[in-house]
């Protein structure tokens, strides 16, 4: 094998939610590198670049603290992409890979079209040879489509094309890029792609424990970043199964988290019951591997994964009817308060939230959705919502619409309030005064926590009716 080339300056193509972070923790972690991060998405560069930190376009704890640290210095922000592309030794590809919404594979396939403009772009601008890394989640054998266009200018240029999936989870990308439980990067078993595999472990290495870096071929890379997403969400989607038989059976879905979790071959993380999973990629990356199984004629091997995304369904209209159900049957004309609408904690992503499908059933019932959330904007549940209560513009959508109302006071989303419901499980919730929010709403007064966060005891002796997630009658 010949010395890995050093890498001193890397361009990331995308600064969304994966190329921001993770290239800000390069560049602090390797201060002789420089990074560019470029987008197509002026505003998006504008708001990374913007001196107010808490202007940030993505809220992620600790993340402000490592722009400020490493941009300037050798971090930054462009909306040129050719110059960028142009000086970097090696690439990283962080866009979007959404689901399709047209054509051949509707609603399953990753829609790779970004993925393809990116390589057109890299290949008509490069004048020296680079390294590829797939940075987004990819369908399996992505990295051959991309070679084929890469290699295809006949400029003499030439390029290795790695796979290195981001693990990260959002709320907690910053801790989770400073001490990752590993790194993967995925080559060909060449000469040219174990150097090119060794030049972005040496990246990794200023930081990460080379034991932690685990190397394969690039075909089980890609499909091992689809297969972790699978396993996370078929957890989630199997303890919320169980919670609905806890609800019939008067069993408790937290204790038994507890209990087997305890089982070190089980295992104790990922067995949080609730409202049902979201965020942009488990049901993307599912719908992908679903679609990815069918393409390769293994039916039963898609309907096998194709029930995780059911049940996360079932799950969220199964709390959105318990609450129809509870007041009476009708939620109509009633005041319905939502505590969260981000799909998680300590982020400002609402993408696939649990809370816009429940919003949208309610709202087909029609009921007056009050909406809270600390870090979620106005304009943003706005546009959710409009994605959801399709057709857009329709004078039915616009009706529906007038039945929603953002605070940015808690105490005013619930005064009068017929029933609240918890959709994301931010720490404050925790701590509000629950007697004052008792006396200020309508009674009977209800609590459906779809996060199960609330001390229940408390809360039904204050006089609330509480539903949790799995938990029974009171
Ligand atoms: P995102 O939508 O937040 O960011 C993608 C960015 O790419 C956007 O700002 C968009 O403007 C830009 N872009 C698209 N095409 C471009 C082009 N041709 N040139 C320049 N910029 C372009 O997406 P994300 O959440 O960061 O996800 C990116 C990828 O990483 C996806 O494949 C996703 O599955 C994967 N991933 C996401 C997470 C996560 O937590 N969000 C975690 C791991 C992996
Ligand atoms: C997830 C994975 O955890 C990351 O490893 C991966 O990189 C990322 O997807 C991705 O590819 O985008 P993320 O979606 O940011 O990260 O957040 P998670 O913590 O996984 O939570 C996903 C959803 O599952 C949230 O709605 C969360 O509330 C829900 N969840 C999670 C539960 O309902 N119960 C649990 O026990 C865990």
């Amino acid at each position: 094998m010949t010395k890995a080339k050093q890498i001193t300056n890397i361009c990331c193509i995308g600064a969304g939610y994966v190329g921001g972070p993770t290239m800000a923790v390069i560049a602090q972690k390797c201060p002789y590198i420089k990074v560019t991060v470029v987008d197509v998405n002026e505003q998006r560069i504008a708001d990374w670049n913007d001196t107010d930190l808490n202007k940030l376009p993505i809220y992620e704890p600790g993340l402000a603290d490592v722009v400020a640290e490493a941009r300037g210095r050798n971090l930054f922000f462009s909306t040129d992409v050719d110059e960028a592309i142009n000086e970097a030794q090696m690439i990283f590809i962080s866009v979007n890979t959404p689901t399709k919404t047209y054509g051949v594979g509707k609603g399953m396939a990753a829609d790779l079209k970004y993925i393809e403009l990116c390589a057109r772009q890299i290949a008509k601008v490069s004048k020296d040879d680079k390294i590829i890394v797939e940075k987004s989640t990819l369908p399996v054998r992505t990295a051959e489509a991309l070679s084929t266009i890469l290699n295809s200018t006949g400029n003499g240029v030439n390029f290795d094309i790695l796979s290195s999936p981001e693990f990260l989870a959002e709320g907690t990308a910053i801790s989770d890029l400073h001490k990752p439980d590993r790194i993967l990067i995925g080559g060909e078993e060449t000469e040219k792609g174990q150097d090119a595999i060794e030049a972005l472990v040496a990246v990794y290495e200023n930081w990460v424990p080379r034991e932690n870096i685990i190397t394969t071929r690039v075909w089980s890379s890609e499909l091992s970043k689809l297969t972790a997403n699978a396993f996370l969400a078929q957890r989630v989607s199997s303890i919320n199964a169980i919670s609905a038989l806890c609800e019939k059976t008067g069993a408790d879905v937290d204790e038994i988290s507890r209990a087997i979790g305890a089982d070190s071959r089980i295992g104790a993380k990922f067995l949080k019951a609730s409202v049902g999973f979201g965020g942009s990629c488990f049901q993307k990356d599912i719908l992908n591997l679903v679609y990815l199984c069918r393409q390769f004629n293994l039916p039963e091997v898609a309907d096998y994964w194709e029930q995780v995304i059911k049940m996360n369904d079932y799950q969220k209209h199964r709390f959105a009817k318990n609450i129809i159900d509870s007041l009476f049957n009708t939620v109509s004309g009633k005041k319905i308060a939502f505590l969260g609408w981000a799909f998680k904690k300590d982020t400002n992503d609402t993408r696939e939230s649990a809370a816009i499908y429940v919003a949208d059933e309610l709202l087909q019932d029609r009921a007056e959705i009050h909406i809270y959330d600390p870090k979620v904007t106005e304009e943003q549940i706005f546009s959710d919502l409009k994605s959801v209560c399709h057709p857009e513009g329709s004078e039915a959508t616009k009706d529906l619409l007038k039945n929603v109302i953002i605070h940015t006071d808690p105490y005013s989303a619930m005064q009068s309030a017929h029933a609240i419901a918890i959709l994301t499980e931010w720490d404050e919730f925790k701590t509000y005064n629950w007697q004052k929010v008792y006396e200020e709403m309508l009674k009977p007064a209800f609590v459906f926590d779809g996060r199960n966060i609330v001390d229940k005891k408390q809360l039904t002796e204050i006089g609330f009716e509480v539903y949790n997630i799995g938990k029974g009658l009171n």
